[in-house]
Formats: structure tokens, C-alpha cells, sequence
């Protein structure tokens, strides 16, 4: 995918709108969960302040409908932000705010804005026309950061970056390489360890990885709900031979068909725990898998919230060569579905 690359933009005094995902989970605290999605944007933003652009950073935060609702603000998240990104943020509390362009010219060398939740106004996700004229009208360039709603064609993935100038920020570009290369072209043998909830959602995933992979080893209640559907697939698709009571996680002869599997790969995705990780000690196949895939010298990528969620408890993101900021997206890429807010980035 030959992207256009935010190095190649001239950004000095440019007043550059960044698209990125802070779409994050908050345990009962309110503290943020998935950290890395919005480390991801680290290295853009400081790349555009070292080229002497302003920036303002535009997000959704779940799904509030395309009204304003105080649960769905990002300005919980401001503290979070300043933390992880290491700069000051000025926090605009309607993106369509008529002194943004002023805001942007007066911002210190180390002060970024951030817009408000933009899915507080429904034109986002319907994509409208004038909206996205509206959000592009302070701007001079664009940036996409946010592989993960790449999948979604809306104003502020699709609708702004074709009316600006527009780039791929540093992470997309890396994300995208990363995924491309697995997809297309892995190294063999390469296996894709697929587990979570909704088959439907799946099938295309375990179909496209049939094409390239070597094995696809099921888990989790995805192979409860394909054993149950009596859905049939090619050799290259491995399920579970046992289970633990209820069929709640995969069992111990499992847990060792899919170890030794794991154990030869030279390259490993996995999506989706293995069980209701969740509840002990039906995290036992899950933890068995990961540590697998941890203690494997292959080229290990995973993504999506629940496994990151793993991940990130057991302190052992480090131990995955790849970390995708997608879910839904991450999984669509993989499965050759198109990628709006990629093609429009696209030279
Ligand atoms: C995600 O968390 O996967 C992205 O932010 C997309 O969110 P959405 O499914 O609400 O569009």
C-alpha cells in the first residue's frame, strides 16, 4: 500500500488537523486501560512540533450517538494525554469551535489542542459533506494516526482528508507495513491463533489466513459456536480435541497440540483468548498460548481489545514483535476487506 507519508508534507507553520483513535477503555477508577492507543500518536505529534506545525488532535470516545454527553467527553482524558504524549494540552470543548484557527496561531511550542468527542455531532459517522468542510476549514493538511477506525468511512477518517492536503501519520505507516507483510506475505510455517466470541465476525479472518497461512488453530467460544453450527472448514483449521468443564477454556491435550504447533512457527498472529480468561481458572488455556506465543522466536503480532487487555495485565506487551492499535479494523485489514480511511491516503 503506497501511502502518503507525513515526511513528505511540508508542515512549517502549517495548522495541521491529526485524526487519532483515544477510543479507550477506563477501569472503575476512570484511569485509562489501553495506554498504547494513544502512545501510538507520540511520534507523530512530536515530529509535526519539530517541524514548526500547530496541532490539534481530533478523536471519537465510544459511541454517544451524535450528542453531546458528558460521559463520552475526551476531557476526562486530558491528563492521560498530557502524560503519555508529554506536551501541554489546550482542550476545545466543541470541535466545530469557530476560534480554533486562533487558538492554533497562539499555541506555545509544547501546547497541542484537543477537539472534543467529534461523534457528539452525527454528521461524523454519516459522513456528511458540510460537516467535514466545517472540521477542515481551520486547517491547512490533514493526518491519519488511527489505523483502528480506518475501517469506518467517516468525516473525520475519510470526508477531511479529502478535502485537505493529507498523510499517513508515522505509527499508521508502520502499522500498515507490519500488517501488509503478514498478510501477504509471511514467513512460513505461519500460524494464526484466532479465539473470542461471534463466528460471524471471524469466518472471514480464518478464510483469508487458509490462503497464506500453514495452520489456524480455533480456541475460545468461536470453536464452540463453529462445532456447534457444524461448520466446516479445510485441514488447515485446527480445533480444540478437548475442553474444560462447559467447554469455558480449551483443555490440557489442546493447550499441547496447539503448544507444539506454536512452538515451530515462524510466524504467529493471535487474535481472541482461548477461554472465559476473565474467570478462573478458565484463563488457564489463554495463559498457556500466550506464553507460548511470548517464548517464540517468531514474528509475533497480535491486536484487538480483549488480547491486549491480556497483554497489558500481565505486563508483557514487550514480548509481542507487533502490537495493532485495531480491533475491528485489524481484523478487517487481515481479511482483505477495504480500508476507507487507508485509500484516501493512498497515492
Ligand atoms: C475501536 O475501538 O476499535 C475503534 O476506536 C473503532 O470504534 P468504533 O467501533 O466505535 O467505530
Amino acid at each position: 500500500m503506497n501511502l502518503r507519508k507525513v515526511q513528505d508534507a511540508d508542515l512549517n507553520e502549517k495548522k495541521v488537523l491529526v485524526r487519532v483513535d483515544f477510543n479507550v477503555s477506563l477501569d472503575e477508577s476512570g484511569d485509562v486501560k489501553e495506554e498504547f492507543k494513544i502512545a501510538a500518536a507520540k511520534e507523530t505529534v512530536e515530529y509535526i512540533l519539530s517541524q514548526r506545525g500547530k496541532v490539534a488532535l481530533v478523536s471519537h470516545f465510544g459511541r454517544p450517538g451524535g450528542e453531546a454527553k458528558e460521559e463520552f467527553s475526551l476531557e476526562q482524558l486530558v491528563n492521560d494525554v498530557e502524560r503519555i504524549l508529554g506536551v501541554k494540552i489546550k482542550f476545545v470543548g466543541d470541535c466545530l469551535d469557530e476560534n480554533i484557527g486562533d487558538e492554533l496561531e497562539t499555541l506555545q511550542d509544547d501546547e497541542v489542542l484537543l477537539l472534543e468527542n467529534v461523534r457528539f455531532y452525527a454528521e461524523e459517522e454519516s459522513n456528511n459533506a458540510e460537516f467535514s468542510k466545517k472540521l477542515a476549514v481551520p486547517f491547512d493538511v490533514f493526518v491519519g494516526e488511527a489505523f483502528s477506525v480506518c475501517h469506518r468511512d467517516q468525516a473525520s477518517v475519510t470526508g477531511v482528508a479529502k478535502i485537505l492536503p493529507s498523510y499517513a501519520g508515522l505509527w499508521l505507516q508502520r502499522e500498515v507495513e507490519n500488517l501488509e507483510k503478514l498478510r501477504n506475505n509471511p514467513e512460513h510455517p505461519a500460524v494464526a491463533i484466532i479465539g473470542g466470541a461471534k463466528i460471524e465476525t471471524k469466518l472471514p479472518l480464518i478464510h483469508k489466513f487458509e490462503e497464506n497461512f500453514d495452520y489456524i488453530l480455533v480456541g475460545g467460544k468461536i470453536a464452540n459456536e463453529a462445532i456447534d453450527q457444524k461448520i466446516e472448514f479445510g485441514k488447515k483449521v485446527i480445533f480444540p480435541v478437548d475442553f474444560a468443564t462447559d467447554r469455558l477454556d480449551i483443555g490440557k491435550q489442546t493447550v499441547a497440540n496447539f503448544r507444539q504447533i506454536i512452538s515451530d512457527a515462524k510466524t504467529i498472529v493471535w487474535n481472541g483468548p482461548m477461554g472465559k480468561f476473565e474467570e478462573k481458572p478458565y484463563d488457564n488455556g489463554t495463559n498457556e498460548i500466550l506464553d507460548a506465543v511470548a517464548n517464540s522466536k517468531a514474528f509475533t503480532l497480535t491486536g484487538g481489545g480483549e488480547s491486549v487487555e491480556v497483554l497489558e495485565e500481565k505486563g508483557m506487551t514487550d514480548e509481542i514483535s507487533f502490537v495493532s492499535t485495531g480491533g475491528g479494523a485489524m481484523l478487517e485489514f487481515l481479511s482483505g476487506e477495504p480500508m476507507p480511511g487507508l485509500e484516501v491516503l493512498t497515492k
